[in-house]
Protein backbone atom coordinates (compact mmCIF):
# COMPACT_ATOMS: atom_id res chain seq x y z
CA UNK A 1 0.00 0.00 0.00
CA UNK A 2 2.92 2.25 -0.95
CA UNK A 3 0.34 5.33 -2.22
CA UNK A 4 -2.16 4.86 0.37
CA UNK A 5 -4.72 7.57 -0.45
CA UNK A 6 -2.65 9.95 -2.27
CA UNK A 7 -4.45 11.39 -4.86
CA UNK A 8 -3.01 10.70 -7.97
CA UNK A 9 -4.28 11.88 -11.78
CA UNK A 10 -3.40 9.56 -14.88
CA UNK A 11 -4.49 11.68 -17.77
CA UNK A 12 -5.61 9.16 -20.84
CA UNK A 13 -6.78 6.97 -18.82
CA UNK A 14 -9.09 5.05 -20.79
CA UNK A 15 -6.85 2.66 -22.54
CA UNK A 16 -3.02 1.01 -22.80
CA UNK A 17 -0.54 2.24 -20.60
CA UNK A 18 -2.80 4.84 -18.82
CA UNK A 19 -5.54 2.53 -17.34
CA UNK A 20 -2.66 -0.63 -16.27
CA UNK A 21 -0.66 2.24 -14.70
CA UNK A 22 -4.30 3.49 -13.13
CA UNK A 23 -5.00 -0.10 -12.14
CA UNK A 24 -1.99 -0.51 -10.17
CA UNK A 25 -1.53 2.51 -8.13
CA UNK A 26 -4.86 1.92 -7.02
CA UNK A 27 -3.24 -1.36 -5.99
CA UNK A 28 -1.24 0.04 -4.14
CA UNK A 29 -3.96 2.20 -2.06
CA UNK A 30 -3.74 5.51 -4.21
CA UNK A 31 -7.15 7.28 -4.91
CA UNK A 32 -6.94 7.58 -8.96
CA UNK A 33 -8.43 10.49 -10.87
CA UNK A 34 -9.28 8.26 -14.28
CA UNK A 35 -9.20 11.12 -16.89
CA UNK A 36 -10.17 11.03 -20.89
CA UNK A 37 -11.80 12.37 -23.92
CA UNK A 38 -13.30 8.49 -23.88
CA UNK A 39 -16.18 8.79 -21.82
CA UNK A 40 -17.27 4.96 -22.40
CA UNK A 41 -13.43 2.97 -21.76
CA UNK A 42 -12.83 5.89 -18.72
CA UNK A 43 -15.92 4.78 -16.68
CA UNK A 44 -14.74 1.02 -17.58
CA UNK A 45 -11.02 1.87 -16.10
CA UNK A 46 -13.34 3.26 -12.67
CA UNK A 47 -15.52 0.07 -12.42
CA UNK A 48 -12.12 -2.36 -13.09
CA UNK A 49 -10.27 -0.19 -10.11
CA UNK A 50 -13.43 -0.85 -7.76
CA UNK A 51 -14.02 -4.45 -9.08
CA UNK A 52 -10.64 -4.58 -7.22
CA UNK A 53 -11.44 -3.10 -4.26
CA UNK A 54 -10.06 0.03 -5.28
CA UNK A 55 -10.95 3.76 -4.96
CA UNK A 56 -10.82 5.93 -8.97
CA UNK A 57 -13.33 8.13 -9.82
CA UNK A 58 -13.63 9.47 -13.84
CA UNK A 59 -13.31 12.86 -15.05
CA UNK A 60 -14.08 13.88 -18.74
CA UNK A 61 -11.45 15.86 -20.31
CA UNK A 62 -9.54 17.03 -23.33
CA UNK A 63 -5.82 17.97 -22.36
CA UNK A 64 -5.67 20.31 -25.80
CA UNK A 65 -8.14 22.38 -23.91
CA UNK A 66 -6.24 24.56 -21.41
CA UNK A 67 -9.90 25.71 -20.16
CA UNK A 68 -11.27 22.25 -18.95
CA UNK A 69 -7.51 21.56 -17.58
CA UNK A 70 -7.35 24.37 -15.39
CA UNK A 71 -11.39 23.34 -14.39
CA UNK A 72 -10.01 19.67 -13.52
CA UNK A 73 -7.64 20.32 -11.43
CA UNK A 74 -9.45 22.76 -9.55
CA UNK A 75 -12.20 19.84 -9.18
CA UNK A 76 -9.99 17.55 -7.36
CA UNK A 77 -8.39 19.83 -5.53
CA UNK A 78 -11.67 20.81 -4.19
CA UNK A 79 -12.86 17.31 -3.56
CA UNK A 80 -9.98 15.66 -2.37
CA UNK A 81 -8.23 18.44 -0.87
CA UNK A 82 -5.22 17.54 -3.22
CA UNK A 83 -3.25 16.56 -6.33
CA UNK A 84 -0.14 14.39 -5.16
CA UNK A 85 1.13 12.65 -7.92
CA UNK A 86 0.42 13.25 -12.56
CA UNK A 87 0.88 11.22 -14.89
CA UNK A 88 0.42 13.23 -18.08
CA UNK A 89 0.01 10.20 -20.61
CA UNK A 90 -2.54 11.05 -22.58
CA UNK A 91 -1.53 11.32 -26.70
CA UNK A 92 -2.48 10.70 -30.10
CA UNK A 93 -0.23 8.90 -32.89
CA UNK A 94 0.61 11.39 -35.82
CA UNK A 95 -0.16 10.75 -39.74
CA UNK A 96 2.50 8.20 -40.99
CA UNK A 97 3.92 10.21 -43.77
CA UNK A 98 6.76 12.40 -44.48
CA UNK A 99 7.22 15.80 -43.66
CA UNK A 100 6.19 17.58 -46.96
CA UNK A 101 3.59 14.98 -47.12
CA UNK A 102 2.23 16.15 -43.80
CA UNK A 103 -0.80 18.29 -43.56
CA UNK A 104 -0.49 21.29 -41.19
CA UNK A 105 -4.05 20.36 -39.42
CA UNK A 106 -2.53 16.94 -38.73
CA UNK A 107 0.80 18.85 -37.25
CA UNK A 108 -1.57 21.19 -35.22
CA UNK A 109 -3.83 18.36 -33.92
CA UNK A 110 -0.83 16.13 -32.74
CA UNK A 111 0.86 19.37 -31.35
CA UNK A 112 -2.23 20.44 -29.38
CA UNK A 113 -2.70 16.96 -27.35
CA UNK A 114 0.62 15.79 -27.38
CA UNK A 115 3.16 19.03 -26.32
CA UNK A 116 0.52 21.91 -25.58
CA UNK A 117 -1.87 18.78 -23.47
CA UNK A 118 1.37 18.35 -21.47
CA UNK A 119 2.26 21.69 -21.29
CA UNK A 120 -1.22 22.70 -20.04
CA UNK A 121 -1.30 19.67 -17.15
CA UNK A 122 2.00 20.52 -15.76
CA UNK A 123 1.30 24.48 -15.33
CA UNK A 124 -1.73 23.57 -12.97
CA UNK A 125 -0.56 20.64 -11.67
CA UNK A 126 2.81 22.26 -10.58
CA UNK A 127 0.77 25.78 -9.15
CA UNK A 128 -1.08 23.14 -7.19
CA UNK A 129 2.19 21.22 -5.96
CA UNK A 130 3.36 24.76 -5.13
CA UNK A 131 0.45 25.40 -2.70
CA UNK A 132 0.86 21.97 -1.08
CA UNK A 133 4.67 22.07 -0.88
CA UNK A 134 5.54 18.98 -3.19
CA UNK A 135 4.31 16.57 -5.53
CA UNK A 136 5.41 14.02 -8.59
CA UNK A 137 4.99 14.35 -12.08
CA UNK A 138 5.64 11.79 -14.69
CA UNK A 139 5.04 12.53 -18.19
CA UNK A 140 4.90 9.90 -20.72
CA UNK A 141 7.24 11.09 -23.68
CA UNK A 142 8.50 8.27 -25.82
CA UNK A 143 11.91 6.78 -27.66
CA UNK A 144 10.60 9.43 -30.69
CA UNK A 145 11.23 11.94 -28.05
CA UNK A 146 14.85 11.23 -27.85
CA UNK A 147 15.47 10.37 -31.41
CA UNK A 148 14.06 10.60 -35.12
CA UNK A 149 10.99 8.43 -36.15
CA UNK A 150 10.94 8.54 -40.10
CA UNK A 151 7.21 9.16 -41.24
CA UNK A 152 6.68 10.91 -38.27
CA UNK A 153 7.59 14.13 -37.91
CA UNK A 154 4.63 15.77 -35.83
CA UNK A 155 4.51 12.88 -33.50
CA UNK A 156 8.72 12.80 -32.88
CA UNK A 157 8.37 16.84 -32.68
CA UNK A 158 5.51 16.55 -29.52
CA UNK A 159 7.99 14.10 -27.92
CA UNK A 160 10.64 15.86 -28.37
CA UNK A 161 8.70 18.61 -26.77
CA UNK A 162 7.60 16.89 -23.50
CA UNK A 163 11.32 15.65 -22.57
CA UNK A 164 12.00 19.92 -22.85
CA UNK A 165 9.17 20.19 -20.70
CA UNK A 166 10.06 17.48 -18.35
CA UNK A 167 13.84 18.79 -18.09
CA UNK A 168 13.05 22.15 -17.88
CA UNK A 169 10.74 21.88 -15.40
CA UNK A 170 12.69 19.39 -12.75
CA UNK A 171 15.45 22.26 -13.08
CA UNK A 172 12.89 24.50 -11.94
CA UNK A 173 11.77 23.31 -9.31
CA UNK A 174 14.19 20.80 -8.09
CA UNK A 175 14.14 22.50 -4.28
CA UNK A 176 10.46 22.89 -4.04
CA UNK A 177 10.23 18.68 -3.03
CA UNK A 178 8.89 17.93 -6.65
CA UNK A 179 9.86 15.59 -9.24
CA UNK A 180 9.77 15.63 -12.17
CA UNK A 181 10.71 12.64 -14.99
CA UNK A 182 9.11 11.89 -18.59
CA UNK A 183 9.17 7.84 -19.48
CA UNK A 184 10.17 6.55 -23.35
CA UNK A 185 8.79 3.65 -24.08
CA UNK A 186 9.83 2.36 -27.27
CA UNK A 187 6.06 0.25 -29.17
CA UNK A 188 4.01 -0.88 -26.99
CA UNK A 189 1.01 -2.99 -28.00
CA UNK A 190 -1.85 -1.04 -27.25
CA UNK A 191 -4.95 0.53 -29.24
CA UNK A 192 -2.40 3.49 -30.49
CA UNK A 193 0.28 0.66 -31.46
CA UNK A 194 -1.83 -2.54 -33.06
CA UNK A 195 0.93 -4.43 -35.19
CA UNK A 196 -2.41 -5.92 -36.68
CA UNK A 197 -3.81 -3.05 -37.81
CA UNK A 198 -0.15 -1.53 -38.85
CA UNK A 199 0.56 -4.63 -40.78
CA UNK A 200 -2.60 -4.45 -42.63
CA UNK A 201 -1.49 -0.45 -43.81
CA UNK A 202 2.47 -0.70 -44.13
CA UNK A 203 2.94 -4.50 -44.68
CA UNK A 204 5.92 -5.78 -43.25
CA UNK A 205 6.52 -2.59 -41.18
CA UNK A 206 5.54 -4.42 -37.95
CA UNK A 207 8.46 -7.21 -38.70
CA UNK A 208 10.89 -4.76 -39.20
CA UNK A 209 10.25 -2.75 -36.39
CA UNK A 210 10.79 -5.48 -33.98
CA UNK A 211 14.09 -5.93 -35.75
CA UNK A 212 15.39 -3.31 -34.53
CA UNK A 213 14.87 -3.21 -30.97
CA UNK A 214 18.30 -5.52 -29.75
CA UNK A 215 15.15 -7.61 -27.41
CA UNK A 216 13.42 -8.58 -30.70
CA UNK A 217 9.93 -8.11 -29.21
CA UNK A 218 7.62 -5.13 -28.45
CA UNK A 219 6.85 -4.04 -25.14
CA UNK A 220 4.11 -5.53 -23.03
CA UNK A 221 2.12 -2.41 -21.02
CA UNK A 222 3.10 -3.73 -17.47
CA UNK A 223 6.63 -2.97 -17.97
CA UNK A 224 5.67 0.73 -18.95
CA UNK A 225 3.53 1.05 -15.48
CA UNK A 226 6.19 -0.96 -13.62
CA UNK A 227 8.61 1.96 -14.81
CA UNK A 228 6.22 4.88 -13.97
CA UNK A 229 5.34 3.34 -10.51
CA UNK A 230 9.52 2.92 -9.84
CA UNK A 231 9.78 6.83 -10.97
CA UNK A 232 6.80 7.74 -8.24
CA UNK A 233 8.04 5.88 -5.48
CA UNK A 234 10.55 6.64 -2.38
CA UNK A 235 13.18 4.19 -4.31
CA UNK A 236 13.58 6.97 -6.90
CA UNK A 237 14.30 9.81 -4.41
CA UNK A 238 16.87 11.63 -5.87
CA UNK A 239 15.86 10.94 -9.40
CA UNK A 240 14.62 14.33 -11.23
CA UNK A 241 14.62 15.70 -15.25
CA UNK A 242 15.22 12.09 -16.16
CA UNK A 243 14.04 10.92 -19.31
CA UNK A 244 13.61 7.23 -18.73
CA UNK A 245 14.14 4.49 -22.10
CA UNK A 246 11.90 1.67 -21.29
CA UNK A 247 12.95 0.15 -24.72
CA UNK A 248 14.83 -3.20 -25.00
CA UNK A 249 18.18 -1.38 -26.06
CA UNK A 250 16.78 0.55 -29.03
CA UNK A 251 17.98 3.82 -27.97
CA UNK A 252 21.57 1.91 -26.48
N1 LIG B 1 2.03 2.33 -27.44
C1 LIG B 1 3.24 2.72 -27.79
O1 LIG B 1 3.95 2.05 -28.57
C2 LIG B 1 3.81 3.99 -27.25
C3 LIG B 1 5.18 4.23 -27.41
C4 LIG B 1 5.72 5.41 -26.94
C5 LIG B 1 4.93 6.33 -26.28
N2 LIG B 1 3.60 6.06 -26.13
C6 LIG B 1 2.80 7.09 -25.45
O2 LIG B 1 2.11 6.52 -24.37
C7 LIG B 1 0.92 7.27 -24.10
C8 LIG B 1 -0.27 6.31 -23.98
O3 LIG B 1 -0.46 5.68 -25.22
P1 LIG B 1 -1.09 4.22 -25.39
O4 LIG B 1 -0.16 3.46 -26.24
O5 LIG B 1 -1.52 3.69 -24.08
O6 LIG B 1 -2.33 4.59 -26.33
P2 LIG B 1 -3.91 4.45 -26.14
O7 LIG B 1 -4.48 4.96 -27.42
O8 LIG B 1 -4.25 3.09 -25.69
O9 LIG B 1 -4.22 5.47 -24.96
C9 LIG B 1 -4.18 6.87 -25.13
C10 LIG B 1 -5.36 7.48 -24.40
O10 LIG B 1 -5.29 8.92 -24.54
C11 LIG B 1 -6.61 9.38 -24.73
N3 LIG B 1 -6.60 10.69 -25.38
C12 LIG B 1 -6.34 10.98 -26.68
N4 LIG B 1 -6.48 12.29 -26.90
C13 LIG B 1 -6.85 12.85 -25.72
C14 LIG B 1 -7.14 14.18 -25.32
N5 LIG B 1 -7.11 15.20 -26.18
N6 LIG B 1 -7.45 14.40 -24.01
C15 LIG B 1 -7.51 13.37 -23.13
N7 LIG B 1 -7.27 12.10 -23.47
C16 LIG B 1 -6.93 11.84 -24.75
C17 LIG B 1 -7.28 8.33 -25.60
O11 LIG B 1 -8.68 8.40 -25.56
C18 LIG B 1 -6.72 7.05 -24.99
O12 LIG B 1 -7.55 6.53 -23.98
C19 LIG B 1 0.79 8.27 -25.26
O13 LIG B 1 1.24 9.54 -24.84
C20 LIG B 1 1.71 7.70 -26.32
O14 LIG B 1 2.21 8.66 -27.20
C21 LIG B 1 3.02 4.93 -26.58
Amino acid sequence: MEFKDKIILVTGAASGIGRKTALEFAKKGGVVIVSDVNEKGGNETVQLIENEGGKAAFIKNNVADFSEVEQMINTIVERYGSLDIAINNAGVGGPFARLADTSVEEWHRVMSINASGVFYCMKCELQQMLKQGGGKIVNIASIAGLRALPNGSPYVASKHAVVGLTKTAAKEYATKNIRINALCPVFTVTALFNPEQIEQGVPGLPDKLKAGIPMKRFADVQEMTDAIIWLCSEKASFVTGLALQVDGGLTA
